[in-house]
């Protein structure tokens, strides 16, 4: 598979769901748009993604801690964060099909147009624009943006559309068991928050000293209009999100470093250079005085996977002022008391699990002279690989079989295995590459005469022969989280 085509994106899902990676939500019911579910090797794949981040973010980094808090936090947490008055996306109607859009999102798509169509003078003076009215919250001028374009709806072909409106993005449902005494609460629409409600019991119980760092994996909720491009962009989705306390006038040299630190921690799984770029904001969100996105370039563009924000004391003040408890910071060192500044490094994990399983994802043309051959192989690092090595006895019989599940009890103490004994043993090895196994071990009869059996790598296809009480320190080596984590050592 060209990973230029524009089928990319098709292909990835479609092997996803045939090998149970990512599967639409309530299928059996149509789907629901925008809500995916990951099968039984996507949750392998998702958790050895939090594993990496948990493992660099919080374990190795004495002045970071990680939280677990809830997803429904008190009404006025919104309020106080501006969610509620301010989380809105600029949203433009199509009056002959009765489809909502994101009115930035045409005039990106637009650009995207103008850029494979060779017109970079047209593409540039639309990104300008577009960049100047966002800038200044100018929805007329949005509008205008797509009529001067001649913007057309999709669907309908039409460019019947109505005036571009804010739209608030948050879900929110009745937490009470009567109708009078319900009350509107939220589903969060990131984890933040919950970072930030915790911030004085954390700092005391943990005894923290700023700099430190509070970090988060959980679900956020948006109810994001327009749905597409598979697991870009969903409206449950989870983040990975640390928020990092510091000393006020110290924020950029953080914020410099974080960008630094992110970076180095997508690059480390093994994806070219060249596929990250940051993109600064030109008009951050209501909280932050300095915002940069880490773009993944996947084949159809451009795309967000993590946001680094400096919050300033942005959030603490807020919480401070609509809760009334001071959540301000003694700093020992100056002898002043501060509401500290928080630099923000928010990455979305299925923006993250796309990036990689769409790079791993790799067509290989094995033929010769003779024989046309090909394979599909999911090259993830191997500390990332749902399944660490697959235990195949060569035949159904002979005392193969009872001698794999001898081995296979033993490794699975200790690693995510498979175990499979049907089809042929080239079948099996294909099935193996497809999911990214990194090693399977193979069991022949003359595993029963000498023990040894024969390992093949996934990625040279290369097949050693070695002593059975070898096999455990093969698997931990090929796939130690030092070979990943090693990179992150101060
Ligand atoms: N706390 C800051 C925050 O939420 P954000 O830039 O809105 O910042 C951070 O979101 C990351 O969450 C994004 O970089 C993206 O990877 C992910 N994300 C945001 N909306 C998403 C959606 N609808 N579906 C999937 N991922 C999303």
């Amino acid at each position: 598979m060209s990973k230029n085509n524009e089928d990319f994106l098709k292909s990835v899902i479609s092997h996803a769901k045939e090998y149970g990676f990512v599967f639409p939500s309530s299928e059996i019911y149509d789907g629901l748009a925008a809500v995916y579910d990951y099968g039984q090797l996507g949750s392998e794949l998702k958790n050895n993604l939090k594993t990496y981040w948990w493992k660099t973010m919080v374990q190795m980094n004495e002045n970071i801690i990680g939280i677990d808090s809830a997803i429904f936090m008190h009404p006025k947490t919104w309020k106080a964060s501006g969610h509620v008055d301010g989380f809105n996306d600029p949203m433009v109607d199509n009056k002959d099909s009765k489809k909502r859009y994101r009115a930035d999102q045409l005039l990106e798509d637009k650009i995207e147009r103008y850029r494979k169509d060779k017109k970079d003078d047209r593409a540039d003076k639309l990104q300008a624009d577009l960049d100047k009215a966002i800038q200044e919250d100018d929805l007329t001028a949005l509008g205008n943006l797509i009529e001067e374009h001649q913007i057309a709806c999709p669907v309908s072909g039409t460019r019947n559309w109505t005036d571009v409106r804010q739209f608030n993005l948050m879900f929110s449902t009745q937490m009470g068991a009567t109708s009078e005494g319900a009350e509107k609460v939220y589903l969060r629409p990131e984890s933040a928050q919950g970072i930030f409600l915790n911030y004085l019991n954390v700092q005391k119980t943990g005894r923290m000293k700023i700099p430190f760092g509070i970090a988060q994996i959980g679900k956020a909720f948006r109810n994001e209009v327009i749905a597409r491009q598979f697991i870009i962009r969903m409206r449950e989705f989870e983040q990975m999100e640390l928020q990092f306390f510091v000393r006020p006038g110290t924020e950029m040299e953080w914020y410099e470093k974080w960008k630094e630190l992110r970076l180095k921690w997508h690059l480390a799984m093994g994806g070219p250079k060249e596929n990250y770029r940051f993109h600064d904001h030109v008009k951050p969100a209501h909280y932050a005085n300095a915002a940069v996105d880490i773009e993944y370039k996947f084949p159809f563009g451009y795309r967000e996977i993590e946001g680094i924000h400096s919050r300033t004391d942005f959030d603490l003040k807020q919480h401070m002022e609509f809760s009334g408890k001071k959540l301000q910071y003694f700093d020992p060192e100056i002898k002043q008391s501060y509401i500290p500044y928080v630099v923000e490094t928010s990455i979305g994990l299925d923006r993250c699990f796309l990036s990689v399983f769409g790079h791993a994802l790799t067509h290989e043309d094995l033929s010769t002279e003779d024989k046309k051959d090909s394979r599909v192989v999911l090259k993830l690092h191997p500390c990332l690989a749902p399944i660490k090595a697959a235990v195949l006895p060569l035949t159904r019989k002979d005392g193969l079989p009872e001698k794999a599940r001898e081995l296979m009890n033993k490794l699975k103490l200790d690693f995510s295995m498979q175990y499979d004994e049907r089809d042929s043993i080239g079948k099996r090895y294909r099935r193996q590459d497809a999911i990214g196994t990194p090693l399977c071990i193979t069991v022949d009869h003359q595993s029963l005469e000498d023990n040894t059996v024969t390992i093949r790598h996934r990625d040279s296809m290369e097949q050693e022969r070695v002593a059975l009480e070898e096999v455990e320190r093969i698997i931990q080596e090929k796939t130690d989280w030092k070979n990943l984590l090693k990179a992150f050592l101060d």
